[in-house]
């Protein structure tokens, strides 16, 4: 807490904006929050210039020395969320349990860094996030390869480091035979549980209609053809239902049918010591959002998992569950400069900014809600609904429709859209050759490059020009 005057000056900045910001902004210990219900940053405040602060940072300041567009990461956030998994863990279940960052919500060297040294594994889908996780330091044993479709190469790789392999399917299977040496691979396999959620259907997993994951109706099949493969060893089961669920029930529903599976793949004799139920847990995009904590998140699916392995006579497996968004969702904002205008009268006004699609493809793809605010003019009133364009050539290419910004934006102002942290910097694209832009993480007043911006020779790099078709 500050001074009476300054907590006056953060009530009055806070006062336009949502009342779950204005929690967290004035909260005196930001760890006891679920950083998935919070819209900002656990350490988001409002400074004596009236800016907003994360991390100690002034983001106006972030951006002139950084440039923008600009991915702010606040590393309280990210590690107060891992915490939370953790400890949740540690207190609703008795057995062994490891929680594991999917990286594919934000995969680069520090974001994985800073997950592996809270204790966290990490779950990747391609060489490419595979080869990440490595170099920032995670133990391979506590690397999970997930996807539909890896490739030979991929599967090797994960073979040679030592990684867990998550099965996808048939071919999966039949291409580790193919590879299996002396040692057995140890392998997980992932099925499609048949239990619905209510959530965006491009980012539902667990129904029956799904391209991940072995059709339960195929299990004693799949179970039967794996006990006779002396090269895999079939440690664990895997089943991941969808994601941005704030609904509790289908996780609970989850482990009980886990449980019958462990049995009848102890029934054909399998190894099976170790269950990952996934992620899925939602985060707040905006104030009408509403997810369970973290904890609440945690207490159900131990609770359940322990009951349904108990009531089946079973011993409690080794617990997996493996979030992305609700670990680093809310841990970042996006600050952009503002541009041109453009007053349709009587319909809308067009504020743009310097970035859009190409950094945050979630409202184009999933119609995605956002809240934004003017950083370099907290205090003003947010109570004028624009819309906030982005640069690209497509008239789609809107970042939020309707949203309340101070009356009068000007050109150079500070935009910040918040709880841009998952699956924004991991789906950014250079559509319109636009670069990617730079992130830093920001702890205690200090900011460190995590990406550095890209740039247009970075655009041209891969490039070739055949000599046929150069000008003369
Ligand atoms: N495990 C598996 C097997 C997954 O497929 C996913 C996400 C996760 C874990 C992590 O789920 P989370 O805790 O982040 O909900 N691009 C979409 C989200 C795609 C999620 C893909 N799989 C979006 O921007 O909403």
């Amino acid at each position: 807490m500050g001074t009476p005057d300054q907590e006056s000056r953060q009530a009055s900045a806070y006062r336009y904006l949502p009342e779950m910001t204005v929690a967290t902004a004035l909260a005196d210990n930001p760890a006891e929050h679920s950083p998935n219900q919070q819209l900002m940053p656990l350490t988001a405040r409002v400074n004596a210039l009236d800016h907003l602060e994360i991390g100690g940072c002034d983001v106006v300041a972030l951006v002139q020395q950084f440039g923008s567009p600009l991915y702010v990461l606040d590393e309280v956030t990210l590690r107060t969320a891992c915490r939370h998994y953790r400890e949740a863990f540690r207190q609703y279940y008795p057995g062994e349990s490891l929680v594991i960052y999917a990286s594919k919500a934000w995969s680069c060297l520090a974001v994985c860094a800073i997950a592996h040294s809270e204790g966290l594994g990490m779950d990747v889908v391609s060489a490419g996030e595979l080869i990440t996780a490595l170099q920032a330091g995670v133990n391979p044993k506590q690397i999970y390869l997930h996807g539909n479709n890896k490739s030979v190469q991929e599967l090797q790789l994960a073979i040679e480091s030592g990684c867990r392999i998550i099965v996808d399917n048939w071919y999966e299977l039949q291409t580790l035979v193919n590879l299996g040496g002396e040692q057995p691979i140890p392998i997980l396999l992932r099925l499609t549980p048949g239990i619905e959620c209510h959530t965006h259907e491009y980012i539902r997993t667990g129904h029956l209609d799904s391209k991940f994951g072995f059709d339960p109706n195929q299990l004693d099949a799949v179970f039967q053809f794996v006990s006779q493969q002396p090269t895999l060893r079939c440690i664990g089961l895997h089943a991941h239902i969808g994601s941005q669920i704030f609904e509790l029930q289908p996780h609970q529903d989850l482990g009980v049918v886990m449980a019958q599976w462990f049995v009848k793949a102890a029934h054909y004799g399998l190894p099976v010591q170790e269950l990952s139920v996934g992620g899925g847990l939602g985060i707040c995009y905006t104030e009408a959002d509403d997810p369970p904590s973290i904890q609440a998140w945690v207490q159900v699916v131990a609770t359940s998992v322990k009951t349904a392995f108990q009531a089946q006579g079973l011993t409690l497996p080794k617990l997996l569950s493996e979030p992305g968004r609700s670990l680093i969702g809310s841990a970042c904002v996006t600050a952009y400069t503002v541009g041109s205008q453009k007053v349709v009268p009587d319909i809308r006004t067009y504020i743009s900014v310097d970035g859009g699609m190409s950094d945050n493809p979630r409202p184009i793809t999933y119609q995605s809600l956002y809240r934004a605010l003017i950083a370099n003019r907290l205090s003003a009133p947010h109570q004028t609904p624009v819309t906030i364009a982005g640069k690209h050539c497509e008239s789609g290419d809107v970042l939020i429709k309707d949203a309340l910004l101070p009356e009068k934006i000007q050109s150079g102002d500070i935009l910040v859209v918040l709880a841009t942290g998952a699956y924004n910097y991991s789906m950014a694209s250079n559509y319109n050759r636009i670069p990617r832009p730079a992130a830093v993480v920001v702890k205690e007043g200090e900011a460190n490059l995590i990406l550095q911006r890209e740039t247009w020779q970075d655009l041209l790099r891969q490039d070739r020009l055949p000599e046929r078709l150069r000008s003369v």
